[in-house]
């Protein structure tokens, strides 16, 4: 694997690759940083690098999109890619392959050292001011400035016994202080109902601008008691080298761009949000208390990169990373039950909505019943929070390539019987909290809700033969094909032409 150690590094590589653009004019925190961003996500554009943020300390820049889906032919998912260290072509299967391997391999613990890039700027107590990092109002409707949108926050149990980091979003109040979601069932949440019950604030570190696989696994959701660093180390078979913050004893990886230090209040909370958020919607129950974040120090490299997400419609980190991130993490659980799983994906066109589990044609040697094998698989994946965002799984065999939206849809309508065989409807499970649904009722809870799942069964009956495919790929003899590529630019087609499928499939 490439490992890629640090923010600054991941972006020339992406610079290498065409998959960045650098601003330097100024630009406006307000709405403006939000606008240009959205528009990258939504039409595939490079990852937008401000290196002049209106009132943000000299120095200070910000990247939105880092991990956003290209455009570029063959480049869709070469952000993601690279975060994990891959070569930037690699197709989606490849990509989940590795999530899940790195599952199954022994997972290794990070290294203390005694200083890295982040200390190279330190400030304590009230020479702390949020208000001078690049912080965007992303959108319209917001209810402040996002502090954090695509840092990592790190927390821990207050035995020590496990060291949780993730993604959550925190918004800014003042110079020292924010206000931050903290969902019950998320690890951060779990992690903080311990320090509620001890009665003591909860140390928090939060990087902004971290090793890019170090996001990817903060992102995933990896089971209960599981330090996210140490799946990062046996992914890249060595500890990630991490430093002590300066007011409390958590770490942080040594090469973070940003670390902010300081305790969550189990007694203080403050109005956070709305904020325009993965679904697509502004999201009608918010603002809602949450706890109060105190900052008590910062420390920061030179000229740091601020990361941020203007979350929305997809696709953006939201489905790139916490999506793929769930879609590796099935594949694993799935495949561990014993399962013939080849791959898992969840398009990110349905907002991490639809999770498509791809099996061999020879299925039925493991559960003849099709109906049954959907069960089985929806039943395990829903039975842990990995399956919580899913509102339909699509079980298909594995010619079809599920992160190629086309061919996903296209076998969906032909090959799924409709009515009570081609659909398997499990009651009742709860669901995620910011469910992109068009109307929301206003008793719905907040922090999530119970919901139905479906299974579209796109399997026959198993021992029976689709027909053949007339697909290029599928129906004509590999010496045709490899002429007719060979002839395609001097019959005059463009060389850069693939079809928005080609796009998809990524190789
Ligand atoms: C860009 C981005 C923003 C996210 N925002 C939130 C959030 O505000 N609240 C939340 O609970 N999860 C959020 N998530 C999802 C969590 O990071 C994800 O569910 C992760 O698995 C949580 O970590 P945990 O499994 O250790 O609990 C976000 C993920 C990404 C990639």
């Amino acid at each position: 694997m490439n490992r890629i150690p640090s923010l600054r590094d991941y972006v020339e590589a992406l610079r290498e690759i065409g998959e960045v653009v650098e601003i330097d004019r100024e630009v406006d925190w307000s709405l403006e940083m939000g606008a240009i961003t959205r528009r990258c996500y939504e039409i595939g554009a490079p990852a937008p690098l401000f290196n002049n943020v209106k009132d943000a300390e000299p120095g200070f820049r910000a990247i939105g999109a880092s991990v956003g889906a290209s455009n570029r032919p063959g480049q869709r998912l070469s952000r993601i890619a690279l975060s994990l260290g891959l070569e930037p072509r690699a197709s989606a299967r490849e990509i989940v392959d590795s999530i899940a391997a790195a599952r199954t391999r022994e997972s290794i613990k990070p290294m203390r050292v005694q200083t890295g890039p982040c200390k190279q700027n330190i400030r304590l107590g009230d020479d702390v001011d949020l208000l001078k990092l690049p912080l965007p109002l992303l959108h319209v409707g917001d209810g402040g400035r996002y502090l954090n949108t695509l840092g990592m926050i790190g927390v821990r149990t207050p035995d020590g016994q496990w060291t949780n980091w993730s993604v959550a979003r925190v918004m800014v109040l003042d110079e020292r202080h924010a206000t931050g979601v903290i969902v019950p069932f998320q690890h951060i949440g779990k992690v903080y109902a311990r320090w509620v019950e001890l009665g003591q604030d909860m140390p928090f570190v939060i990087a902004l601008g971290v090793e890019p696989l170090v996001l990817m696994a903060a992102g995933m959701p990896l089971p209960d008691e599981i330090d996210e660093v140490d799946y990062v180390g046996g992914y890249i078979g060595e500890p990630v080298e991490v430093v002590k913050a300066e007011t409390n004893d958590l770490e942080v990886p040594a090469t973070a761009e940003i670390v902010l230090e300081g305790t969550v209040s189990v007694r203080q909370t403050a109005p956070e949000g709305p904020m325009g958020d993965y679904g697509g919607y502004m999201y009608p129950h918010h603002p809602i208390d949450f706890p109060v974040y105190t900052v008590n120090a910062m420390t920061f490299r030179d000229d740091p990169i601020y990361p941020f997400t203007c979350a929305g419609e997809p696709p953006e980190e939201d489905h790139t990373i916490a999506g793929v991130g769930a879609a590796g993490e099935a594949c694993h659980m799935l495949r561990d039950a014993g399962i013939p799983v080849t791959t898992v994906w969840l398009p990110f066109e349905a907002a991490d909505g639809w999770m498509a589990v791809m099996v061999p044609p020879d299925w039925g040697e493991y559960e003849p019943d099709p109906r049954a094998l959907c069960r089985k698989i929806a039943e395990i994946v829903l039975a842990t929070k990995v399956g919580q965002p899913v509102k339909t799984f699509i079980v298909c065999e594995d010619d079809i390539d599920p992160s190629n939206l086309s061919e996903l849809v296209w076998a969906i309508d032909g090959r799924n019987d409709r009515g009570e065989n081609g659909q398997v409807v499990i009651g009742q499970v709860p669901g995620w909290p910011m469910t992109p649904y068009i109307f929301p009722h206003p008793e719905d809870v907040p922090m999530g809700w119970m919901t139905t799942r479906i299974v579209q069964n796109c399997l026959g009956p198993a021992g029976t033969h689709r027909p053949e495919r007339t697909a290029f790929k599928h129906n004509y003899p590999a010496e045709l094909r490899e002429q007719v590529l060979r002839n395609w630019e001097a019959d005059g087609f463009p060389s850069d032409l693939e079809s928005a499928a080609a796009v998809a499939v990524t190789r």
